[in-house]
């Protein structure tokens, strides 16, 4: 990275209803117990029928906002990455930048999954090697309630519904973000997929009486893939940066399953006491994990400036990455 960009303020979202493990024993064939010891989750929140994506991003990118001291017409660039777009065009960017009247930017979808909002960090570090850029909204959200098959155990217990904002702006020589590693890998394409409603199967009615509509998840094999695709992209950013898990402060991984962040952390020996974890209380929000858990942690004051964090992620795709970043250092508006 040549001009020092880092996160400035972060916000978060959830929706509206709060769903137990014992509230989908009523519509599943589950158990809380079941829940609990394979995933680590015991609730997560879902939206009332009607909401979309951009209504769940807005008050968490208006709290980020405020929270950098700026106004919606500070910003240069919306990035939502997303999953679940309000619509599959136009760019739900295009909605949230209405619905919080942002008189300057311009703005797209960006679509990795569980990944997208480390993408979205790094695409939006790069755009602001524009010395015209100032500040880029990165908004990670999923409404994933709407794609999941609610009959379907092995999958509907897995996700909630979220937003996760954070603002990028420059920083001071030597924080923000210090280095990015990223890949995708194509073979793993099946095996977690929303089959239909795109160019290669058009939703119809017999892909809708198919229920192709919904998340379809290969689960033993996004398990395996999760563990060591985070594993290998946090060695990876620590080998090009002469550093070694010791020097971490803190990793914010994304947050599909407490045994993959186990199994995850137990790789890269380092302790849960420096890994974020927030998947009891709100499942996979898919983009908004790593953003949600980001906010929660500097709420809980884990972060503090001069800090080195990994933000890693792994999702459909595949798609999988990290970012090493140093918190701290903001110009507060000197550049
Ligand atoms: C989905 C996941 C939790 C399943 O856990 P698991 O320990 O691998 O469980 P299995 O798939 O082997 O299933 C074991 C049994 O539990 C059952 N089961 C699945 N979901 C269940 C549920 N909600 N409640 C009770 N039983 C369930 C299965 O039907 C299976 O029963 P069977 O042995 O009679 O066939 C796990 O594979 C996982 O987390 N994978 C990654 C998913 C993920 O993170 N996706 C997003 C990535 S970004």
């Amino acid at each position: 990275m040549t001009v020092p960009v880092g996160i400035l303020a972060t916000g978060q979202n959830f929706g509206e209803r709060l769903v137990t493990n014992h509230d989908l024993e009523a519509i599943v064939d589950t158990t809380d117990d079941w829940i609990v010891q394979r995933t680590g989750i015991r609730q997560r929140y879902w939206v009332e029928e009607g909401t979309g994506a951009s209504d769940l991003a807005v008050p968490a990118l208006m709290a980020a906002l405020d929270e950098a001291g700026l106004t919606p017409d500070d910003l240069d660039a919306i990035i939502v990455t997303t999953v679940t777009p309000d619509t599959m065009f136009p760019a739900t960017a295009c909605r949230i930048q209405q619905k919080i009247g942002a008189a300057n930017c311009y703005g797209f979808d960006l679509s990795a999954a569980c990944s997208g909002f480390i993408y979205g960090v790094t695409v939006g570090a790069g755009l602001m090697s524009d010395p015209a850029m100032r500040y880029v909204a990165v908004v990670g959200v999923d409404v994933m309630s709407t794609i999941i098959d609610k009959t379907d155990r092995a999958t509907c217990v897995l996700f909630g519904d979220g937003a996760g904002v954070a603002i990028l702006g420059r920083v001071e020589p030597g924080y923000g973000v210090l280095d990015s590693y990223h890949r995708i890998n194509g073979q793993g394409g099946d095996d977690l997929i929303m089959p239909a409603g795109g160019s290669k199967l058009p939703t119809s009615a017999a892909t809708v009486a198919a229920r192709q509509h919904y998340v379809h998840q290969n689960g033993g094999e996004v398990f395996k893939h999760a563990i060591e695709g985070m594993a290998d992209a946090c060695r990876a950013v620590l080998n090009r940066n002469d550093l070694t898990p010791e020097d971490i402060d803190l990793v914010v991984p994304h947050q599909a399953n407490v045994r993959i962040i186990n199994g995850a952390a137990q790789r890269l020996q380092i302790p849960l006491e420096r890994v974020a974890i927030n998947i009891e209380n709100h499942g996979n929000t898919t983009s908004a994990t790593i953003p949600s858990a980001l906010h929660q942690a500097r709420q809980a004051g884990r972060v503090k400036d001069g800090d080195k964090l990994i933000l890693t992620s792994f999702g459909a795709g595949y798609t999988y990455g990290s970012v090493l970043m140093q918190w701290g250092g903001a110009l507060n508006g000197r550049a």
